[in-house]
């Protein structure tokens, strides 16, 4: 918890009585201009329990709180009472912590090692792996590490679709139109195209439907030669996409797909007949949900295959007994509200109080240039042709701004990809996002290579002080930094772990993307007023000391979105 309002609410807590500090902190605002103070306490509450006028109250307030450091002065104005920074010594404080930190900066023990689960990405097997799968790959490998930040255990998770009615369909269009070679060379895109194919051709043949169907039950019922098949595509696909995750320096625990279930279902069907949740309807089993407004959740259909559901089900309770989970987050895309919400009740009508702790974290639909992305019709925009040209794009950008530049490569793949992740990460994750060519590479404006350049600049400006760096103690003076603008730099930095906090309350990473960007805008803003490389030694180790903790707290903030931050670009 930001520790400035802590020492603020434990100092007003002392003069009031029957209020905890908690109760008060949680009470404490940011005005919307330092005008008005840094911290406010709103008053009007508690004027019914003194019964006197808030005014009365801030005021009396105001004359007896004993303001610790960094904090200068209380003042009653309206109803609040308003705190003002010291601003000098809150300067200090902050670079100080800032540089000693570094990466631990605004981190907490808050989580207190609970395990969190977060099942993100995953991918279906034989399906596209669209824009989609890459929002879900992005915000959950950024939660992933936002609540590690936070002091909890991770434990993240790939539930791969290698299991479903799409491998009977790719069998039958790879037995009848297909080839070895193309899968091997190709593995997503040559089992996209048989899967696209199968849909053409039962248009016009239904028949295949039923053969696709067939295929299923045989791989469900352990069939050697069509699990030899499926085994093989997926195979082939998984190594495939760490090549993608790979590129996006994304990382799961587990990858322990759909199939991974097959043999732990039946003691939950079991379970769940025991408790008397089953019914029959048509030869499928399914649990009613009329009493909670939902359709029924389908476990098993009338030829004996199981489903989504019922893998999902069986998933949750292996997860609370392998990880004993305080928490297990699941990220897809909104459409699947309804599956999530019918499941998590099934979990609790099993009496399972955890059932709580399940968390469905959606997010908005991908249009591309205006379109539904679709999968059966083909229309997709593959992950990794998303990612491969954003590089590309960055690679022509480098050439013609900094042909010089050292390590181009690596450059042009952190650039790139950090453009492709910002870019998702800076959208209110529940609202749908239109992906478009031009706007994801955009190098100006509230984007991702913006704040890596800034990072960069940053240490362009330390390279040219000539300081070592590894032992570097500046001389800290904060009476420099009392100006508007260098304040508002220290204060962004002040708050970096409230707006981690935040993201991860929230489930929402856009909230650091923010954070990221309006750091990097204000800092912009200081560069251009401030000279740096100044005679006065003082002044310059000490505005020296705010970039080099602008710099820290930049690669912090954009490391937990998962993004690099280049040294020079
Ligand atoms: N494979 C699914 C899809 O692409 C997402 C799986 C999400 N995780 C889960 N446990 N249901 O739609």
């Amino acid at each position: 918890m930001n520790p400035f309002k802590e020492i603020l609410a434990a100092t007003i807590a002392e003069k009031l009585e029957n209020h905890s500090p908690k109760e008060i902190f949680e009470l404490i605002e940011t005005p919307p201009n330092s005008d008005m103070g840094d911290y406010a306490f709103p008053c009007f509450r508690l004027a019914k329990v003194f019964r006197k006028a808030p005014q009365a109250i801030a005021s009396e307030l105001a004359k007896n709180v004993q303001l610790p450091e960094p904090f200068k002065k209380a003042e009653a104005a309206g109803g609040y009472l308003n705190f003002y920074f010291n601003r000098g010594k809150l300067a200090e404080i902050i670079l100080n912590k800032v540089l000693q930190e570094k990466e631990y900066y605004g981190s907490s023990d808050e989580g207190n090692d609970q395990v969190v689960c977060i099942d993100f990405s995953a991918p279906n097997i034989a399906k596209p792996f669209h824009v989609g799968h890459l929002r879900s790959t992005v915000i959950g490998s950024s939660l992933y590490k936002i609540y590690s930040h936070m002091g909890y255990e991770c434990v993240g998770i790939n539930h791969l679709g290698d299991w479903g009615t799409q491998f009977g369909k790719v069998i039958v269009a790879y037995k009848n139109w297909g080839s070895e070679e193309r899968i091997k060379e190709e593995p997503i895109q040559g089992l996209l195209d048989l899967y696209v194919k199968f849909h053409e051709e039962s248009e016009k043949n239904p028949a295949l439907e039923d053969e696709a169907r067939d295929w299923f039950v045989r791989m469900e019922k352990g069939d050697e030669e069509a699990l030899a098949l499926w085994k093989w595509f997926s195979n082939e696909t998984i190594n495939e996409l760490q090549k993608i995750y790979k590129l996006l320096d994304v990382h799961f625990d587990h990858y322990t797909g759909e199939s991974f279930y097959n043999d732990k279902m039946e003691p939950v069907l079991k379970d769940l007949k025991e408790k008397n949740l089953l019914q029959e309807s048509e030869g499928a089993i399914l649990i009613d949900l009329e009493p909670y407004g939902m359709p029924p959740c389908l476990v098993q259909k009338k030829d004996g295959s199981t489903l989504y559901a019922t893998r999902d089900i069986t998933a949750a309770i292996y997860r609370k007994k392998t990880f004993d989970f305080s928490k297990c987050l699941y990220l897809t895309d909104y459409s699947q509200n309804l599956h999530f919400e019918q499941w998590f009740k099934v979990i609790e009508l099993m009496g399972y109080d955890w059932a709580q702790n399940l968390e469905h974290v959606p997010f908005g639909r991908v249009t591309h240039e205006g379109r539904r992305i679709q999968s059966r019709k083909g229309t997709v925009v593959l992950l990794e042709e998303v990612i491969h040209g954003a590089i590309e794009k960055v690679s022509e950008i480098i050439e013609e701004k900094n042909p010089e530049l050292d390590n181009k490569e690596e450059t042009a793949i952190a650039v790139g990809v950090g453009a492709v992740i910002f870019n998702d990460l800076s959208h209110n994750r529940i609202k749908d996002i239109s992906f478009s060519w031009d706007t994801a590479f955009s190098f100006d404006g509230e984007t991702g290579p913006y704040v890596q350049y800034t990072h960069a600049r940053a240490g362009s400006v330390l390279r040219k002080a000539a300081i070592e760096l590894e032992n570097w103690k500046p001389v800290i003076n904060g009476a420099y930094l009392e100006d508007e603008v260098s304040n508002q730099v220290i204060r962004q930095m002040e708050i970096f772990g409230d707006a981690v906090r935040d993201a991860m309350k929230k489930n929402e990473p856009s909230i650091l993307t923010r954070h990221v960007v309006d750091l990097a805008q204000t800092f912009n803003r200081f560069y251009h007023d401030h000279p740096i490389l100044v005679e006065n030694i003082e002044l310059r180790e000490t505005r020296l000391a705010l970039v080099m903790s602008v710099k820290e707290v930049l690669k912090l903030g954009l490391s937990l979105l998962g993004i690099k931050a280049p040294e020079r670009m």
